[in-house]
């Protein structure tokens, strides 16, 4: 069977690793790419499968009505996998426009593209809405609260919290009323290759590796579930595939770290493999700095994957340990694709931030 497979935010962090592993799994599926390339988005995160026949890359926006009309018709979508979205809670916290732009109302014009389209009966079938969410729009949680299930409510804290959550909102509500086959997925926090390095763990590796000054915000002491990035496409195709339309599904990986432990072995397995001492010192633990903390910055996040371990059998491959390793590795290998996209942008953003230089 093939599949016509609109990927949103497909040169991001998890979207590109996800085009990497459907086109390595699936070779009738075609994945038309929409993304706008904002200072997240690479194209070099494709490089080596961006030439092959069933893989498009149009660059645009998701609010861009014409266009996403356009191609939901010329492709004759059937799948649409929306990943495209202001992604980093810092920057929600310095400006939210872009994240209500992009994250809900980009959200909703590709929604209301499918329906108009479908009802017009344009498209054969109303396409597939995978709807890619996270882990944060649940609020927050305490030392011995239960992780959080597919039933709990929502509680947002930071402005991109908000706005993922509107945007869930918006896939069920399209659900409900119109019938549109949505399924939303909640992850925790994921590592791996191609994250940009705003987020933790490719920051501390980059920043240790050049012997700057590593932030670590407040005491450390806030905790996240860590899941590698393949294991959460793993779970998508298995979401796309089998999972039920109008349901939710979490996804973790049982891997809770504090902030400072996961810096801390870091810093230890560089120390192994790249010597500090090309920067006069003894250890990459020297350079952690402990700095102001987050506004509104959630304690813990603990996701609950009972539903899709049981209904989809789903269940990480990666243990903490051989992710991270390859992890680090990857970024070693790879210090020109980091040095090629910390842009002036982010550089504007780093020092506004953190208020230190780059
Ligand atoms: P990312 O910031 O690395 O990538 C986002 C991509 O979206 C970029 O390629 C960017 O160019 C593109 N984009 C942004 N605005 C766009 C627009 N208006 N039109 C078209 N493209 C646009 O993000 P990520 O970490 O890969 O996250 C992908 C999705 O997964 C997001 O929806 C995020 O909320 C969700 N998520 C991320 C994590 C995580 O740990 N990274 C965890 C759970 C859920
Ligand atoms: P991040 O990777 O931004 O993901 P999220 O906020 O979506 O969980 O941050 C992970 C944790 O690391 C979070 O508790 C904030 C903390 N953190 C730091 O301590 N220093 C930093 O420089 C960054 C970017 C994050």
């Amino acid at each position: 069977m093939t599949k016509q497979i609109l990927v949103t935010g497909g040169c991001g962090f998890i979207g590109s690793n996800f085009i990497r592993y459907i086109l390595e799994k699936y070779s009738a599926y075609k994945i038309i790419n929409l993304d706008e390339l904002t200072y997240a988005g690479n194209l070099a995160n494709l490089k080596g499968v961006d030439h092959l026949p069933n893989y498009q890359f149009i660059k645009g926006d998701i609010g861009d009505k014409e266009l996403v009309e356009r191609l939901f018709k010329e492709y004759k979508i059937d799948v649409v996998v929306h990943f495209a979205a202001e992604s980093h809670v810092d920057r929600s916290i310095l400006g939210p426009e872009a994240f209500i732009k992009t994250n809900i109302l980009g959200t909703f014009n590709l929604l209301e593209m499918a329906r108009k389209l479908w009802l017009e009966n344009l498209l054969e079938n109303p396409p597939l809405f995978l709807h890619i969410s996270t882990d944060e729009v649940y609020g927050t949680l305490g030392i011995g609260d239960p992780p959080f299930t597919e039933k709990d409510a929502y509680a947002p804290n930071s402005p991109y919290a908000a706005t993922k959550a509107a945007s869930d909102y918006l896939v069920r509500a399209y659900h409900q009323t119109y019938g549109l086959p949505t399924i939303i997925t909640n992850c925790s926090n994921n590592y791996g290759p191609y994250q940009f390095p705003e987020k933790l763990i490719p920051l501390v590796i980059y920043r240790a590796y050049k012997g700057k000054t590593i932030p670590v915000y407040g005491e450390g002491c806030n905790i996240r579930d860590w899941l590698y990035v393949k294991d959460h496409c793993c779970a998508l195709d298995l979401v796309l595939h089998r999972g039920r339309p109008g349901e939710n599904y979490n996804i973790g990986a049982e891997n809770e770290w504090r902030n400072i432990d996961i810096v801390y072995l870091i810093c230890d397995l560089l120390d192994k493999k790249y010597p500090s001492k090309v920067h006069g010192i003894e250890s990459f633990r020297e350079l952690i700095t402990f700095v102001k903390d987050r506004p509104g910055h959630d304690f813990r996040y603990a996701m609950d994957a009972t539903k899709i371990k049981t209904e989809l059998g789903w269940k990480p491959e990666y243990t903490f340990e051989k992710g991270i390793e390859e992890t680090i590795d990857w970024y070693l290998n790879h210090m020109d694709w980091v040095e090629n996209i910390i842009s002036g942008d982010y550089q504007k953003f780093f020092e506004r931030y953190y208020g230190m230089t780059l």
